[in-house]
């Protein structure tokens, strides 16, 4: 016997699930497209080296690492951004800038599997590339903005900060770009000892700032310019609080949603170097996206200094933060019909169907013999089909249906000529 169960921390997506990532995914190209971005295919697996300088320890020790059979070693991707971007050096640097690019794919992560989090999951992402204007930034959150209110998700909240505020410091107080990387990796961690302990170590580090930098937590952008005016932060560092200070104030202008700005925060991803962020749901304490600003990559892999902002999704986990909120009801909003025929005329059968479909209708065909019939209703009525469309001999003779409404229990006859604008009516 072969065990049926999936290897552990990978999941079987059935339906209705797997019609609602679909759904989900298929709202947010429509929202992509509209802002202008093209989708990219990257592979699902890459060499290592790609995301081993830049994924942070988090992602890298979560990494599926092999051999190929021409002993290259390869991984199976953990995130898209990477790829894109070595996509983008590869065939992309003559393009006018910014290239925007859009994908959706699955990505892997050796993680302890938890309500979602899983080893294959899926992303849905944008990178938006050669632009270091503010306004690329706050694209990024009028598609959030958009794409959530396609969903009818209203109760997100995005958390905010810049980690140039934190790098400025660091690199002031003369810590070099690797330690860097793992004190904002125990910050992203909540292991605020240890990342001080690191800093310790440093004779110009100023714990006191550190912490008065990291106690910062608030929804008014103004607030940041008052706390780096009251700290006096070396200028280039007042700099970036101040175009924390812009994009937040346009976001609240602007409507993209509640956020909150926190200078504590860090992301897991080693690659950014200015702003960043991740939404979060109520009842949910994982993110639901996340993304940043990451200027130094295309250059750390070979390309010219280049720009770059961008975010991605998760699938499964938007579709577990509708299902928490009640808000899957409305995602699929197909009407399902039952064509039900007593007769083997498989002609008009597949007229009527055809047409139904046609009009958007999803159309499951049955033949039974007339005894089945009620069997077949009742399966209709609990599957949610909202109507039953039965063709037995009269109907066949006179170019009719009998439609059910299930819902409404209204029962009538019509002409396949109405058909299905009167079906609509009933
Ligand atoms: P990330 O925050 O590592 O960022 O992942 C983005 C989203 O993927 C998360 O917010 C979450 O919804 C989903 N996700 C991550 N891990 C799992 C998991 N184990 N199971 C289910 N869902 C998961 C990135 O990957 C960056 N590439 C985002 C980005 C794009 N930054 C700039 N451009």
């Amino acid at each position: 016997m072969f065990k049926v169960e999936p290897v552990r921390g990978l999941r079987d997506v059935l339906p209705p699930e797997s019609d609602f990532l679909r759904v989900i995914t298929k709202k947010f190209v429509d929202v992509v497209r509209a802002y202008g971005y093209s989708e990219v295919i990257p592979p699902t697996i890459e060499l290592f080296e790609l995301f081993a300088a830049k994924s942070g320890p988090e992602i890298s020790k979560s990494m599926y690492v092999f051999r190929d059979k021409g002993g290259r070693e390869v991984c199976l991707r953990p995130e898209l951004t990477a790829s894109v971007v070595r996509m983008y050096i590869k065939s992309m640097l003559a393009e006018p800038k910014p290239v925007k690019l859009f994908y959706v794919g699955n990505a892997f992560r050796y993680e302890e599997p938890q309500l979602g989090r899983y080893r294959e999951f899926y992303q849905m992402g944008v990178e938006l590339i050669g632009d270091g204007s503010l306004y690329s930034d706050l694209e990024l959150f009028l598609i959030l903005r958009d794409y959530y209110r396609s969903l009818g998700l209203t109760e997100y909240s995005i958390k905010v900060n810049d980690v140039g505020i934190l790098r400025g410091l660091f690199t002031t107080w003369g810590v070099s770009e690797d330690v860097q990387d793992l004190i904002l990796h125990y910050m992203d961690k909540k292991m605020y000892n240890e990342a001080v302990e690191v800093l310790s170590k440093y004779g110009n580090a100023d714990l006191n700032l550190f912490n008065e930098i990291t106690n910062v937590r608030t929804e008014v952008p103004e607030e940041i310019l008052e706390v780096s005016k009251s700290l006096r932060l070396p200028s280039g560092v007042e700099g970036i609080v101040r175009r924390l200070y812009e994009i937040t104030s346009l976001m609240k202008s602007l409507n993209v949603g509640k956020f909150v700005i926190d200078l504590s925060f860090a992301r897991g991803l080693a690659y950014y170097t200015g702003l960043i962020f991740e939404v979060t749901v109520p009842n949910l304490n994982i993110s639901i996206g996340g993304g940043g600003r990451y200027d130094n990559l295309v250059e750390l892999y070979g390309g010219p200094p280049t720009p770059s902002t961008g975010f991605a999704l998760g699938v499964e986990r938007t579709y577990l933060a509708l299902k928490g909120l009640g808000l899957t009801d409305n995602l699929i909003s197909d009407e399902k019909v039952m064509l039900i025929s007593l007769v083997n005329d498989y002609s008009y059968v597949d007229r009527v169907a055809s047409t139904l479909r046609d009009a958007g209708y999803i159309t499951t065909v049955r033949y039974v013999s007339k005894g089945k019939l009620s069997d077949l209703v009742g399966f209709a009525s609990k599957k949610g089909f909202k109507y039953v469309v039965l063709i037995g001999e009269k109907e066949l003779i006179q170019s009719k249906v009998t439609v059910k409404n299930l819902i409404t229990r209204w029962q009538g006859e019509l002409n396949l000529s109405e058909l299905p604008q009167s079906l609509g009516e009933q």
